[in-house]
């Protein structure tokens, strides 16, 4: 079961190495091709249009052809864009290999958290899927790393070309891997193949099989139309309003934005003098410790506490971080303390809770649908809020992180009215409800 979870949750780690590897890239890709900063911009944007197009389709062929061979298309799509991206003749090839590895993040963000979630059992499948979280936030700092060593021992002219091209290696693992993973057993009683869900379930360890077989069963029957339900209809009002807000809020926290020019509002504060490295490594270091420590809150304490605690810590951060901003000498050390504080309240709740909610809100039949709808709504609000950021700063100032700020204290409120708990609930349960 673990070898199954951290195998797919690789899905996650090149999601989060190939989001931020071009960060490192940029200026030589500009000298190299001569680009203008429209054409830069849109460089840049290209993986994110994939990332927008690939969550958008990859639930149909999830739901129809299974878990696995989305796995495997992911991780083809990951190899061919890497290699691809590294050896590009011209700026258009470029463009073409990123945006596949676009489709391939997005095609990941929907499969992966949906698969750990089939193969887990209730009682810890939130540190499982947030195994996915952790690979994201393990993936960014491989990146910031490995582009530091590329850029300062490869030669100028071809240190992009290698940034790219090392995700070769990780996709080539995941590629590997993925050849070894079984089909989800929840899946395989939908399309009731039961003896072939229940061989999944021994071999996951399962005490048991029979049992898990019997309980999807009944749930498969007690959804309506089985073959091919559609998802906008009464029956899953609830997740899909659910799905869209909490993907909304989690993106309008300024997560991102944050994360891409987190140097830059450094420098605003006039704490610039600091290197790049070590800010991306204080930011990524911290990312990742309170993404450890959400592993470990998620089952125990459930995913409402969490975001209640969350709301408010990062509300307050961005606050905090737009009133420094807007003073009129902005005190430095409570700008980086707030945007500290704001990423390690973040991770312990919103980024590690929005996968594994997503993934467990919806029943089994259309759950790969309905992953895929809360995460295009991720993917656009994603690419609307860092492609409109650097505009809105110059105009707003720290106005912009006032209203993130205000974002989390209205998530607050949605939390406490409208979010159902999802702890402990098995999958079949949630159909019910
Ligand atoms: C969450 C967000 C994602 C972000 C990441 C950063 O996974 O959904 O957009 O990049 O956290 O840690």
């Amino acid at each position: 079961m673990i070898f199954s979870a951290a195998g797919a949750a690789l899905g996650g780690l090149l999601f989060g190495f190939d989001t931020a590897v071009i960060s490192g890239a940029t200026s030589a890709l500009q000298d190299q091709f001569a680009l203008s900063d429209a054409a830069l911009g849109f460089t840049v944007a290209s993986a994110l249009i994939g990332t927008v197009i690939g969550s958008l389709i990859a639930g149909a062929p999830a739901d129809r052809f299974g878990r696995r061979p989305m796995l495997l298309a992911v991780a083809i799509a990951y190899v061919v864009s890497s290699l691809g991206s590294g050896l590009a003749p011209t700026w258009s090839a470029l463009i073409a290999f990123r945006f596949l590895g676009g489709l391939a993040i997005g095609a990941a963000s929907v499969v992966t958290p949906i698969y750990i979630a089939e193969v887990s059992p209730a009682a810890f499948r939130g540190r499982l899927v947030a195994l996915n979280q952790l690979n994201i936030v393990l993936g960014i700092m491989l990146a910031f790393v490995s582009n530091y060593i590329i850029a300062s021992v490869a030669p100028e002219e071809t240190a992009w070309r290698w940034m790219f091209g090392i995700v070769t290696v990780p996709s080539i693992l995941f590629l590997l891997v993925t050849l070894a993973l079984p089909e989800s057993p929840r899946w395989l009683v939908v399309r009731h193949k039961e003896s072939a869900a229940r061989a999944v379930m021994v071999k996951l360890g399962f005490a048991d099989p029979d049992w898990e077989v019997a309980g999807m069963r009944e749930a498969a029957r007690r959804t309506p139309d089985t073959a091919a339900p559609r998802l906008f209809q009464a029956a899953y009002s609830v997740p899909v309003a659910c799905a869209i807000v909490i993907a909304m809020f989690n993106q309008l926290s300024g997560i991102n934005a944050l994360l891409y020019y987190a140097p830059r509002i450094f420098e605003l504060a006039g704490a610039g003098e600091g290197s790049a490295l070590l800010q991306s490594v204080a930011v990524g270091g911290t990312n990742l410790a309170f993404t450890v420590l959400a592993l470990f809150f998620i089952d125990r304490f459930g995913r409402k506490p969490l975001l209640y605690v969350g709301s408010v810590l990062t509300g307050l951060a961005l606050i905090l971080v737009g009133v420094q901003l807007e003073s009129t000498s902005p005190d430095g050390t409570l700008v980086l303390a707030g945007l500290l504080g704001f990423i390690a309240a973040f991770a312990v709740s919103q980024g590690a809770v929005i996968w594994v909610f997503l993934a467990e809100i919806f029943p089994s039949p259309v759950r790969g649908k309905g992953q895929a709808l809360g995460s295009t709504t991720h993917w656009v609000m994603a690419a609307a809020i860092t492609w409109t950021f650097p505009m809105f700063a110059a105009r707003l100032g720290g106005w912009v992180f006032g209203f993130f700020g205000a974002m989390m204290l209205l998530q607050l409120l949605w939390v406490w009215k409208f979010m159902p708990e999802t702890n402990g609930v098995a999958l079949e349960e949630m159909a019910v409800r």
